[in-house]
Parts: structure tokens; sequence; C-alpha cells
């Protein structure tokens, strides 16, 4: 009998590192003739909007979910208490071997908890991040996943050193990033569609920077957002624009507050994977308050400027590749101003050899009392 997996995603994060976990699925199945895993694609329904996550799995060849449980927005106890009912259900009709959950959304935490309370094995991949910032629901979420899951799958020594200090040592295993699996893939196939993204957006290559708000400490405060936008508004220019894909989020403050945004910060809507990684890549400077676009941008070689006031992803900073100016507009100017480290260290030294789904798949395989 394959190993049955139920994957539970729904948000965009998601469902980029899932990409990674579905190939590394096909490959395992196809090299052994007869399939050793099974997978079952819960969509909790958290993102809806096309460009948040049709467009996805379209783009990515991400198998289309199994069950889509349109759960929708919503404050956090009914989205999480929602989505923790309808999952159940599902794990109680699919009876899974076990649980996969990624990252740190309501979508993390629920298929965490229903799976658990019903005694399914939980995976956790990107297990053990931390900022040490509790008013941050992404903290909340990634503290009670790994302390409910069997397998933790951290992608950095560093998170792998955090689980530790909490007394987490069983089932910790070190294996890479799977959104570097996802990007080595990927940035083969935008190669051919570089230039022609510079032409839809009118932009020149190294001659605008690429930004992206969407945390919630930041768009939900009008203090900070206003300063991050102040601070956008203060470094564009004609010969150097912002492109900010603007999350609804985003959107939906930035109207509410009717926040002044100048000719030279371009709001686009939100764009596929594939997009995105093209505009990163061309970009003279990335500005973001997300997890992954920080990481991408090390990937990519490309400076970063985190609108944050702390970071999980803490390697960058200490390469001298990405630097926290919180939302002052005048740390915003300066970061972007000074200089950046020249040397890059390899992301390999920090995140695994791009390999990092076929690891975590290989681990899970393993007879059960190897755990
Ligand atoms: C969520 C995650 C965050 C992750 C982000 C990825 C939580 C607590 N937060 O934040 O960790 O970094 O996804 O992008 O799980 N909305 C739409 N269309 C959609 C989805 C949302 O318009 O398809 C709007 C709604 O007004 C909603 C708001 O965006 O209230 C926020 O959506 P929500 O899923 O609650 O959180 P995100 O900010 O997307
Ligand atoms: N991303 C995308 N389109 C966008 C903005 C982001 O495809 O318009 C991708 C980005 O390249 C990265 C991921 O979404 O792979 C990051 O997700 P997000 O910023 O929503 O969440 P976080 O990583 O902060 O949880």
């Amino acid at each position: 009998m394959p190993l049955k997996i139920a994957t539970i995603i729904g948000a965009r994060p998601q469902f980029i590192k899932a990409a990674a976990i579905s190939r590394a699925i096909n490959t395992i199945n196809q090299n052994d003739g007869s399939p050793l895993i099974h997978q079952i694609l819960v969509h909790t329904g958290q993102h809806y909007d096309r460009n948040l996550s049709q467009i996805f799995f379209n783009e990515m060849e991400i198998p289309q979910p199994h069950y889509n449980l349109e759960v929708g927005s919503g404050p956090h106890g009914r989205q999480t208490g929602l989505m923790l009912e309808k999952i159940e259900e599902v794990l109680i009709h699919e009876k899974p071997d076990l649980c996969l959950v990624y990252g740190d959304t309501n979508s993390t935490l629920s298929g965490a908890l229903a799976a658990a309370k019903l005694h399914i094995p939980v995976g956790h991949i990107e297990a053990g991040l931390r900022s040490y910032f509790r008013q941050m629901p992404e903290e909340i979420n990634r503290i009670l996943t790994d302390h409910l899951s069997t397998w933790l799958f951290c992608p950095t020594n560093t998170a792998v050193d955090n689980l530790k200090k909490e007394g987490i040592n069983k089932g910790v295993y070190q294996t890479g990033d799977v959104m570097y699996d996802s990007i080595l893939f990927y940035s083969q196939k935008v190669k051919a569609r570089e230039h022609e993204l510079l032409d839809q957006f009118q932009i020149r290559a190294g001659h605008y920077y690429l930004a992206t708000i969407h945390r919630a400490e930041n768009t939900d405060d009008p203090g900070r957002l206003t300063e991050i936008l102040a601070g956008l508004n203060a470094i564009a220019s004609s010969d150097c624009p912002v492109i900010l894909p603007l999350h609804p989020r985003t959107a939906h403050y930035i109207k509410q507050h009717r926040i002044f945004i100048c000719k030279a910060v371009h709001l686009i809507e939100p764009v596929s994977y594939l997009t995105m990684i093209g505009l990163e890549k061309q970009a003279r400077l990335i500005l973001t308050d997300s997890g992954g676009v920080q990481k991408e941008a090390y990937f990519l070689s490309i400076p970063c400027v985190t609108l944050r006031d702390q970071t999980e992803w803490i390697e960058s900073v200490q390469a001298g590749r990405n630097r926290l100016a919180g939302a002052s507009k005048e740390k915003i100017i300066q970061a972007v101003t000074e200089p950046f480290a020249q040397q890059n260290i390899r992301p390999e030294t920090y995140y695994g050899n791009g390999h990092a789904a076929e690891v975590i798949l290989q681990i899970l395989l393993r007879p059960k009392d190897s755990v």
C-alpha cells in the first residue's frame, strides 16, 4: 500500500512550497514503477482570489486539490475554527497515514491541530522558525504547530537550534529549504520570459525596486503603513520606480486611510510566481516584509531591505545582504542608499542543495519505528 499523505494548504506561499513536494512525489512514484506515495491535497480556501490561488496551480502544475474547504477570510478565531472543523471531517473520511503542513499560517495550525487530535502524525515543513515576537499571528501558529508535530523539517541550522531551545530534539531534521528547490527549478523556466516582463511593466533591468507589503503588523497599523509608503515614495523616481504588487489586505488599508502614493510607485495586481521571480531577478533591490521574498532575494543575489523590526531569516542579514529597516521612512532611505556587502555566500551554505523535497519524502517513507 502506498503511503497516504494528506497535505493541507491554503495561502500563496504554501502553494509554492507544495509545488516542490508534489514534483518530488511524482519523481519518486515514477522511478519506483508502482506508486510509493498517494497524496490527498486539501485547500482550506484561505486564499481564493485567482491571483493568490488558482494561478499557482496552473502555472506550477500543482495537482488540483481533492478538496477545497472554501473557508475564506475572517477573524483569526472564526477562520481557524472553521478550518479545524472542516479539515477534521476530511481526515476522518480519508484516514491518511500522516498529515503534511507548511509554514505558519492559520491553515498550518488548523491542519496540525485537527490531525494531532485524531492521532494522525504531523510533518511540519519549515519548522523551527522564530521571530520571538508574539504579536505576530504567525509566531503563535509556528510554536503550536512545532509542538504538535512528529517530524520537524527545518530549512536552516538556526531553525534546528531554535527548536532545541524549546526542548524539541526528537524528529528534527535539517533538510534544506523547499523554496530553494522551487526557485532553482522555476527560474530556468522564466529565463525566456524575462525580457518580455520588462516590456509588460515598462521598466528596465536594474532600474527599478521591487516591493511587497502584506504583514498584519504593517498593514493594520496606519502609522507603520504610512511610514513605509512614505519611504517608497521617497526612493522612487522616474529613472528607478518602485513596482509594488499589492496584496488585497494592503490595498484595503491604503484605500481606507487614503495614503498618498506617488506616480513613481507603480501599484500592480499580485503576480504569478514565474512573473514574481522574473521581476525579482532583474530588480536593483527588493524591499519586503515577506519571509519568502527575503529568501528569494538572497537566492538570486539581489540586495534586500526588510520592512520589519525582526526577521526569522537571519542568515542573509548576517551575510550583509539583507537589512532591517522596520517601518521608518528615514531607515528605508538609508538602507537603500548605503552599499551592501559584495560577497554573497552561496545559498547552499544555509538552505540545502535544492533537493529538500526529496530528502523530506525519503524520511517520511522510512519505517514508522525509525522516527
Ligand atoms: C496570510 C498569512 C500570512 C502569510 C500570507 C501569505 C495568517 C494568519 N496569515 O496572510 O502568514 O504570509 O497569508 O500571503 O494565516 N483577501 C482577499 N482575497 C484572498 C485572500 C484574502 O481579498 O484571496 C483579503 C481579505 O480581506 C482578508 C485579508 O486579505 O481579510 C487577509 O487575508 P488572510 O488570509 O486572513 O491573511 P493574509 O494577510 O493573506
Ligand atoms: N509572490 C508571488 N506573487 C506576488 C507576491 C509574492 O508569487 O505578487 C510569491 C513570492 O515570490 C514568494 C511567496 O509568494 O515565493 C511569498 O509569499 P508571501 O509574501 O505571500 O508570504 P510569506 O512568505 O511572507 O509567508
